[in-house]
């Protein structure tokens, strides 16, 4: 029997593929077509969504209208998508298979690969900017992506995250990168789903206490896997990071699953401030020993 844990993913997930399938870069009069066909291969290429879903359920927790945070969740997916994209580079993780696909630069080559991480990074803005959401969400969104996606957040993770491979990290500079790289993102996808809604200040504090200690076990989860993970189920290569500074370089597997496990706490102990926080916690306990 489906359940309702499995009915509101489904729900979400179906919701999110429909809305970047049928309203992201189709502009059949425009000759550019290539850039738009290698925007649209990694867009699509089927992640897990799971920053777009947060997005949805913040702002569902929030007593807020979920579909009309759809294009707050498609620009944090877009974000997400150019990341990969960049990241799979040959200048930096030089990586050939991405969600089960071969990479954008494999396919289109690295000047196309480049730009169309380009476009979907400015396309992320323009979702935010066209939201039928009050002028000030949207502009606090704007704020929140940037600041996250950018030198502050995500930008300057990957940043630190190469200049580490030259050298051995501390654990504060392991937790520095990860922080930034992985954990700044899913900041933005979950405080722009409070914000959809119109939420307090509490429950924004909340959704980021949630998002960066969830991002923290996601990220170190990552990291495992690319020792103990099935390259087919991920969809990416595995045994990768051996140049990388990971918490798994640090202190080994067993201790980095304790960490997930005490990370993944945490983030749920933010939940109690929201009344129907259950889908979430379910959630988060689900991608504690997650396989992809
Ligand atoms: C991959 O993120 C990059 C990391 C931050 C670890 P995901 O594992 O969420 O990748 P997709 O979006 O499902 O492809
Ligand atoms: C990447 O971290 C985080 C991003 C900002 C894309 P990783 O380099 O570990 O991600 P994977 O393992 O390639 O998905
Ligand atoms: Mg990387
Ligand atoms: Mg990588
Ligand atoms: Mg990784």
């Amino acid at each position: 029997m489906e359940t309702s844990y499995n009915k509101l993913t489904s729900n979400y997930q179906s919701s999110i593929e429909e809305y970047l399938t049928n309203t992201c870069f189709v502009y059949p009069n425009e000759p550019q077509q290539t850039l738009f066909s290698a925007m649209r291969y990694s867009l699509l290429a089927g992640g897990k969504r799971l920053r777009p879903l947060f997005t949805l359920e913040f702002c569902r927790m929030c007593c807020g209208e979920w579909t009309k945070a759809m294009p707050f969740a498609a620009a944090v997916e877009m974000i997400q998508t150019y990341s990969l994209i960049h990241d799979d580079l040959p200048c930096m993780d030089d990586d050939d298979v991405r969600r089960g696909k071969p990479t954008n630069h494999k396919v289109y080559g690295e000047a196309i690969a480049v730009l169309a991480g380009d476009a979907l990074l400015t396309a992320a803005f323009s979702y935010l900017a066209k939201a039928d959401l009050s002028a000030e969400a949207r502009i606090r969104a704007v704020e929140i992506l940037s600041q996250c996606a950018g030198e502050l957040g995500m930008v300057g993770g990957q940043v630190l995250d190469i200049e580490g491979e030259q050298k051995v990290c501390t654990a504060q500079q392991v937790l520095d990168i990860e922080t930034r790289k992985t954990g700044a993102l899913i900041c933005a996808a979950c405080m722009l789903g409070v914000i959809a809604a119109d939420g307090n200040a509490e429950q924004l504090k909340a959704a980021e206490a949630f998002a960066s200690n969830l991002g923290l076990a996601f990220q170190i989860r990552d990291d495992m896997l690319d020792v103990i993970g099935d390259q087919q189920a991920l969809g990416k290569a595995v045994g990768t990071d051996q140049d990388k500074n990971t918490f798994v370089q640090l202190y080994g597997l067993e201790t980095c699953e304790h960490m997930v496990r005490e990370h993944t706490k945490k983030a749920i102990a933010a939940l109690d401030a929201f009344e129907e926080n259950g889908y979430l916690i379910d959630l988060a306990h689900s991608l504690i020993d997650r396989t992809v």
